[in-house]
């Protein structure tokens, strides 16, 4: 069989051989916890405020258009975990369906949204960070906060290295142990957004909603070179909705996979979407677009500018401990990513090596570094987007192999099935296709820079290590 289309047994028996193995210790309420604390972070708290410069007020409809193209693509991927539940997310969905090639490159698209993502997330957390230590009189010299192409421009923003890096270690120390911390975290980081809606519906203003869409709604280049419009402001809020992917990377450690992975997607997917709405709503009408648009700590800046300073040191509290669930969350999904494919051949397998506490310590310890440079350097939208460009191509992938595993293998035994999925398949792959399409051109090419060189490792490496070369 040709390396193109050889796929992956959908039955392979993923639970097998000595040291690669996962063990399995997360039920529905780790992985509800697991999705909700992969899915709020930086895109409501800090990335809220970058939309609100692209779209205005509109950005209210680039959060439901996101929202709506990841529920499509939430409900593909339940019915793909469910169906193979086995480490790897799309990338052992695409494997199955599409074939090696396309599996890889999946894979490999993967490796690059969740470095990035954790990076991403860094960059916000160090907004709100710097804040509140401002807010203490200790904040840290400008050059220390903010990497070379932040605004106001740095050196290095440190506090996201420093966050990158504390999260890793506590991965190194066990998923059971992370899985609970994150448990409480995320209750914290929920009830921290109830009590902005709370304490900024009162001063909600309706004028702050007119004109509503001053930029449009197609992703159009304005004079100054940014890039704006619903569309522009959509791909760039999507980074808010998803997370829920991570989950379903954690499906062989899922005590009871059918009821557990659905629960956990489909659940902390649609709560999420309720909770932002409501909380851009309430930002928006509590101030106008373009006074919190430039901060990097948008929904403490608003409660400040409100008259609420104690809320507002206690919803960048709020941020401070708990958005790290999010590097958290995608850390553990890239090691599980990683250790998917080296199970498989397409990696070096010492990779993937788990140690005796079951983490698989070498790439937990290769993306804590490579995101913490990544956060140390690089400016929020541009790795906001790249992540995007990612997580964008994984859940086109995760629709199409839904759908080919339909036509072609109707008789496999699917617990969740996805409805309609003959309209929601392709409605999830032609949203995602329009939100890339939206993106800046300079992700678009990184993007696809960074397959090119996939493809190249692939040719040279993983072609020919496959476990199903090999077979
Ligand atoms: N959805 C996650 C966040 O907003 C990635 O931080």
């Amino acid at each position: 069989m040709s390396f193109v289309t050889r796929r992956k047994p959908v039955e392979a028996e993923a639970r097998s051989e000595g040291s690669h193995h996962l063990r399995q210790t997360l039920s529905w309420p780790h992985l509800v916890a697991l999705g909700v604390g992969a899915i709020i972070g930086t895109g409501i708290y800090t990335l809220i405020g970058v939309g609100a410069g692209q779209a205005g007020p509109a950005v209210i409809l680039s959060f439901a258009i996101a929202g709506a193209v990841c529920a499509f693509a939430a409900l593909c991927y339940a019915e793909m975990a469910t169906l193979m539940p086995q480490a790897g997310s799309a990338y052992t969905y695409s494997y199955a369906g599409m074939g090696e090639l396309v599996g890889w490159i999946i894979g490999w698209s993967l490796i690059l949204e969740y470095t990035v993502v954790c990076s991403t997330v860094a960059v916000g957390w160090s907004g709100y960070a710097q804040g509140f230590l401002v807010s203490h009189g200790w904040g840290l010299p400008a050059a220390l906060a903010a990497g070379p192409w932040g605004e106001p421009a740095g050196l290095v923003n440190l506090p996201a290295v420093a966050i990158t890096l504390v999260v890793t270690g506590m991965l190194l120390v066990g998923t059971r142990e992370s899985a609970t911390v994150n448990f409480y975290l995320v209750i914290f980081k929920v009830v921290a957004l109830v009590a902005f809606v709370a304490l900024t519906l009162p001063g909600f203003d309706p004028s702050h909603f007119h004109p509503f869409m001053p930029y449009g709604f197609n992703a159009h280049v304005d004079p100054d070179g940014v890039k704006r419009g619903v569309m522009a402001a959509a791909a760039v809020i999507f980074f808010a909705f998803y997370g829920f992917d991570a989950i379903s990377t954690a499906a062989e450690e899922a005590k009871n996979p059918s009821r557990d992975l659905t629960i956990g997607i489909v659940g902390s997917m649609l709560a999420c979407a309720v909770i932002y709405m409501i909380v851009a709503a309430a930002a928006l009408g509590a101030s106008p677009f373009n006074v919190f648009a430039k901060s990097g700590e948008p929904l403490a800046f608003i409660l400040r500018e409100m008259g609420h300073p104690l809320a507002s040191v206690l919803i960048a509290a709020a941020a401070v401990i708990a958005l790290p669930t999010v590097i958290m969350a995608f850390m553990f999904g890239q090691s599980r990513v990683f250790f998917a494919m080296s199970r498989d051949g397409l990696l070096p397998r010492g990779l993937s090596a788990v140690n005796r506490r079951g983490v698989p310590a070498p790439v937990t310890l290769m993306t804590g570094i490579c995101a913490a440079l990544m956060a140390g350097f690089l400016p929020l939208k541009f790795i906001a987007e790249v992540a995007n460009a990612g997580t964008l191509a994984a859940f086109i992938a995760t629709a199409i192999a839904m759908m080919v595993l339909r036509r072609q293998r109707p008789e496999l035994p699917r617990p969740f099935r996805t409805p309609l999925w003959w309209l929601v398949g392709p409605l999830a792959v032609a949203g995602c296709l329009y939100l890339f399409w939206s993106l800046a051109d300079i992700t678009k090419v990184l993007f696809f820079a960074w397959n090119a060189l996939g493809v190249g490792v692939y040719l040279a490496y993983g072609r020919t290590k496959s476990r199903l070369a090999v077979a």
